[in-house]
């Protein structure tokens, strides 16, 4: 049986349709969504999970209407605001992973203020993507390697997943052990892709502002009873397929 995972990764879907099924316009399913997206990380730090990963911004989000992405940021900055004495006083650190340069500079700054501010909170680390792709992400690890091969620092023959996984992962997190994905799709979405290779994956139909504790309580009992194999098998699981003598011990 697994632990606690330590690193969980939430894709947090379903705002829109929360806010449709009440009748509502979206941008209170998203402001629902961020007071969940509260609820998940105190949740987390109560329960000794040591890195949570919230999607709250794909690089394809872009394409949403204007005043969506303008109530997705204002919501960030008026949560960014008001949580960071909370963040500070239960030992949280903030900060975000994703491109900042086409962010609203006024985002920029107060992500930039609380990532500095909260750099020693040693409970919880609380992750958000922001303007994240996962393909993005990748492409431009393999640039920064290519030029450290250009520049004579690399030799191309020494690149290896641990190189990639080094410039990907710049400020040592470990890889999710478990992703979550809430309001009933079943997809990646460019959503860490190299870091969830082995996470397992967990799908509820629940939409993202309905999530509360014993959502994530259900996700984490599912993960914990999951066998993790990494590709190997589990001791004492290999018969023999019918006909073949056995291989015996090699190495
Ligand atoms: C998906 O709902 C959710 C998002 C686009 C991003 C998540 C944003 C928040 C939780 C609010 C802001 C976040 C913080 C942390 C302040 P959707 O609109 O795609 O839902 P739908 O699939 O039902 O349309």
């Amino acid at each position: 049986m697994n632990g606690i995972p330590r690193h969980i990764a939430i894709i947090m879907d379903g705002n829109g349709r929360w806010a449709e099924a009440r009748g509502l316009p979206r941008w209170r399913g998203h402001a629902a969504g961020a007071d969940a997206a509260r609820r998940t990380a105190r949740a987390c730090a109560e329960r000794g999970v040591e890195t949570l990963t919230l999607y709250a911004f794909s690089s394809e989000n872009w394409r949403r209407p204007e005043r969506e992405i303008k109530v997705l940021f204002s919501l960030l900055e008026e949560h960014l605001k008001r949580e960071l004495p909370e963040l500070l006083r239960e030992g949280v650190r903030f900060s975000a992973v994703g491109r900042r340069d086409r962010i609203p500079e006024s985002s920029r700054r107060l992500i930039e203020e609380a990532e500095r501010r909260t750099a020693d909170g040693k409970r919880l680390h609380l992750r958000m993507a922001i303007d994240y792709g996962g393909r993005a992400e990748i492409a431009e690890a393999a640039r920064r390697i290519a030029a450290r091969a250009a520049s004579g620092d690399l030799l191309p023959a020494s690149i290896t997943e641990e190189t990639f996984a080094v410039e990907i992962g710049r400020d040592g997190v470990p890889d999710p052990d478990l992703l979550i994905r809430t309001g009933g799709e079943q997809r990646l979405s460019n959503f860490m892709l190299w870091q969830v290779s082995y996470a397992e994956l967990y799908f509820t139909p629940v939409l993202w502002p309905d999530f509360d504790r014993p959502d994530l309580d259900a996700a984490i009992e599912d993960y914990r009873t999951r066998v993790r194999r990494y590709g190997a098998v589990t001791a004492g699981n290999f018969a023999d397929p019918p006909g073949q003598p056995s291989a015996g011990v090699s190495g």
